[in-house]
């Protein structure tokens, strides 16, 4: 239309849209949930607690929370032919391609074309893919393991049932460690929401075209796998292996770090917005040393990682750049400690992120946003012939 067109590379200056979901300052390190802090819902909430105060706005009741608990519940059913696609993945898949592909797979059992504006719609696709996804996490892992899917015991609570679906072993017997059910809730609670990075705004610009839910979250899954977001809590476990091996050497990875010359960054350091430090990180760090701690594990990893973030808050290059630990600096070793695969770090990343993922497509498209089409500043060739293949 001949207006002024300028270019944010990133958005690193452009707001997207407006949200009542989460509020970050990058300056203060806070981070709430529909203004309740991120310090107290990690405390005192469950993940699903905070699931349904991020998806309809409030704390549920008692009643409601019972009743979206059961909900849920009667949803964590997947069709049977959902595993006769995960059967179609070579073991050396990577389970982030294998999660986004399911999801996919999962429109086939919820109508794309689910009426927004139907507070019962909405609720029922809710519930059906909080059900649905765990199974399809935990399946994930077990199918390259190599060991039988099943669904758990429904007797368990949600993040209980994750960990048995997870790690049952093949004759049945399980022991339930509350240690392992806490921190797995905490750092679910922690990675729920985090308003319009870059795996959300893909949720939104996907979902802005009317495409269905499952189809946005299976987008978003794909976006969160890149190792600059959320593949960062793998990348920062190879990272710290690496510095491992290489006789703990974390300045050598410094240096590497600082070298423009060298493509290599260090993992699970800085944030486009937090500008002082990750409250999430925070909790996480004391949370993997309660854990490890708790669990009796000597990991020399930790060590690596707390020399590591006390050379990086020390050099002048980070602290100019004001690149602090992220959530996903610590969060991995926790998950390591879990007895997780580091190639499944990003789908626990995921598991978190989805009520938020949810809670902002379901307000983009309350909101009716109109579909995300930015423009662009032409820098190409201007008007030119055709040249016939014989005269090139
Ligand atoms: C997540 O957005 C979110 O909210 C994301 C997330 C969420 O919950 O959804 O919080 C989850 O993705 C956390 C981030 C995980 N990613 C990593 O840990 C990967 C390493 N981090 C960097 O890639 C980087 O810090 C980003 C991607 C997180 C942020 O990148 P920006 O905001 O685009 O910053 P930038 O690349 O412009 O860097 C600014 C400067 C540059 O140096 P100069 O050109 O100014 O000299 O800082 C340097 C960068 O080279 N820099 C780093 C660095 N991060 C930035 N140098 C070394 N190591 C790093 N990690």
């Amino acid at each position: 239309t001949g207006g002024v067109i300028t270019i944010d590379p990133g958005y690193k200056n452009t707001g997207s849209c407006e949200s009542a979901i989460t509020f970050l300052d990058g300056e203060k390190g806070i981070l709430r949930y529909r203004g309740y802090s991120i310090e107290e819902l990690a405390e005192k909430a469950d993940f699903l607690e905070v699931a349904y105060l991020l998806i309809f706005g409030e704390l549920p009741t008692k009643e409601q929370n019972d009743k979206f608990h059961n909900d849920i519940k009667a949803e964590s059913i997947v069709d049977e032919d959902v595993k006769k696609i995960l059967d179609a993945f070579p073991k050396a898949a990577h389970p982030m391609g294998v999660i986004s592909s399911l999801t996919s797979a999962l429109t086939a059992f919820n109508p794309s074309s689910v009426n927004v504006d139907s507070e019962e719609d909405m609720y029922k696709s809710v519930v059906r893919i909080l059900g649905k996804f765990p199974v399809l996490v935990a399946w994930t892992l077990r199918k390259k393991q190599g060991l039988p899917l099943d669904y758990g015991d429904d007797s368990l609570g949600y993040v209980e049932n994750i960990l048995k679906m997870m790690f049952r072993k093949p004759h049945g017997e399980y022991t339930q460690n509350q240690i392992l059910v806490d921190a797995l809730d905490k750092l679910l609670i922690l990675h729920a929401d985090h308003e319009q990075n870059c795996s959300t705004s893909t949720v939104r610009i996907v979902g802005s075209s009317h495409a269905g839910l499952f189809a946005s979250l299976s987008a978003g899954i794909s976006a969160l796998w890149g190792p600059l977001h959320g593949g960062a809590n793998q990348a920062v476990l190879e990272m710290l292996e690496a510095i491992r091996q290489d006789d703990g050497d974390t300045k050598k990875y410094m240096a590497k770090a600082k070298d423009k010359s060298d493509p290599f960054r260090l993992m699970g350091f800085g944030h486009r917005v937090y500008k002082n430090f990750d409250p999430r990180a925070r909790i996480i760090k004391k949370a993997a040393d309660e854990v490890l701690g708790d669990l009796g594990i000597e990991d020399p990893i930790l060590d690596i990682a707390k020399g590591l973030e006390k050379e990086a808050l020390e050099d002048p290059y980070f602290v100019d750049r004001k690149l602090y630990p992220n959530v996903d600096f610590y969060s991995g070793i926790i998950y390591r400690g879990m007895g997780i695969p580091t190639d499944m770090f990003t789908v626990m990343f995921a598991l978190g992120r989805l009520p938020g993922w949810i809670a902002q497509w379901r307000e983009m498209r309350l909101r009716k946003e109109p579909i995300g089409r930015p423009r662009q500043v032409y820098i190409g060739e201007t008007e030119r012939k055709f040249i016939p293949i014989n005269k090139r």
